[in-house]
């Protein structure tokens, strides 16, 4: 059955009209945040989804990444990566650009975070176009990395993934299709 759990995850998500530009659907976790039961509750579907799986890592997308993938880490007993914007790690870094919705970014993460073999979890709040996502699997990819978790899938369907990658290493809570 479903979880009764995601219903208030689901609610507690704001979804604003026409943010940052015109057309745009914002889901806002924000609103998700002030409510500490149904931000724990979310923590915990995903550690109890991925403890005991063999994950070492978990990797968070910036920014949103950064509020739910280091709990979920530490609760697993994993190391936490950063997979930041352009120009914000010192160290030696390997890159990913990608098409948003609303422009193109780029995906940076230290080289020597993660090896060979590694089990990494990715985790983000949302998956729309996949352009970030695929980023994030590309910089994982030669790793052989195969976990990937969302929050909230708005159109899985349309991903276009790496050859290695399919839609059953998504973990969506929730999908508006
Ligand atoms: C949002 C969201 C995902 C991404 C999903 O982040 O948090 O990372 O977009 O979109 P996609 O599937 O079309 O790639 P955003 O790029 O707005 O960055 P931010 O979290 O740093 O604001």
């Amino acid at each position: 059955g479903v979880d009764p759990r995601l219903q208030a995850i689901s609610a507690a998500i704001r979804v604003v009209p026409h943010f940052p530009k015109p057309g745009i659907m914002f889901n806002d976790i924000t609103t998700l945040l002030l409510r500490p039961k149904v931000f724990k509750d979310v923590v915990e579907i995903f550690v109890d989804r991925y403890r005991d799986m063999g994950i070492s890592a978990v990797a968070g997308i910036e920014a949103r990444g950064f509020i739910f993938g280091p709990s979920i880490a530490l609760a697993i007993g994993a190391k936490f990566i950063p997979l930041r914007k352009p120009k914000k790690l010192p160290g030696e870094v390997i890159s990913e650009a990608y098409v948003l919705e609303y422009g193109t970014d780029c995906l940076e993460m230290h080289v020597g975070a993660v090896h060979p073999g590694e089990r990494v979890l990715v985790i983000d709040d949302l998956v729309a176009t996949g352009g970030t996502l695929c980023a994030a699997i590309r910089l994982l990819g030669p790793m052989q990395i195969e976990w990937k978790a969302c929050l909230y899938t708005c159109r899985v369907p349309f991903l276009e993934l790496p050859n290695q990658v399919n839609l059953c290493q998504y973990s969506a809570l929730r999908s508006l299709q």
